[in-house]
């Protein structure tokens, strides 16, 4: 999961992910994380906004720090999820082969595919803009630990 800072929307992602796949009993089947493309907060907790509104839906974010994306991700992860085009054009510009274009997409494609729809950015809003995002990560995490539940079975 890639945002631009590592500490609102991937991490939160991150979070609603790794519950969601619990719930399917995926638990231990797949390697989750989250990183941003800058450097801006990196080793920082996540946003307390996004903290409060994660422990609001029963996901605990707490414990994850930030770190930045590098093209070893694109070695480590079959599938990177990206928040938004801005940042989805920072991380192709870190790719080098075909196959690491072909495993990255904008997230919400999960839930609406082909609608290259994004994740709005909440850094600079309210707590609304936060439950905005909890609810558009939920749907295409959910969705995702919908087919990993198939794929993996
Ligand atoms: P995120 O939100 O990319 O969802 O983690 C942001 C965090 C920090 C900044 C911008 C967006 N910033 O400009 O520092």
């Amino acid at each position: 999961m890639v945002c631009l800072g590592n500490i609102c929307r991937s991490p939160l992602a991150e979070g609603v992910l790794r519950q969601r796949l619990s719930e399917a009993g995926l638990d231990g089947k797949v390697e989750v994380d989250s990183a941003g493309t800058s450097n801006y907060h990196i080793g920082e907790a996540p946003d307390k906004r996004s903290v409060a509104n994660a422990h609001k839906h029963s996901v605990d974010i707490s414990s994850l720090r930030a770190r930045q994306f590098t093209a070893g991700d694109f070695e480590q992860f079959d599938e990177i999820f990206v928040m938004d085009s801005e940042n989805l054009g920072n991380v192709l510009r870190l790719a080098t082969s075909d196959a690491h274009r072909q495993k990255t997409d904008l997230l919400l494609n999960q839930s609406s595919p082909g609608s290259n729809r994004a994740v709005p950015d909440p850094y600079f809003g309210g707590e609304e803009g936060f439950e905005k995002v909890f609810h558009l990560v939920n749907e295409a995490c959910t969705a995702i630990a919908d087919r990993l539940t198939t794929q993996l079975r």
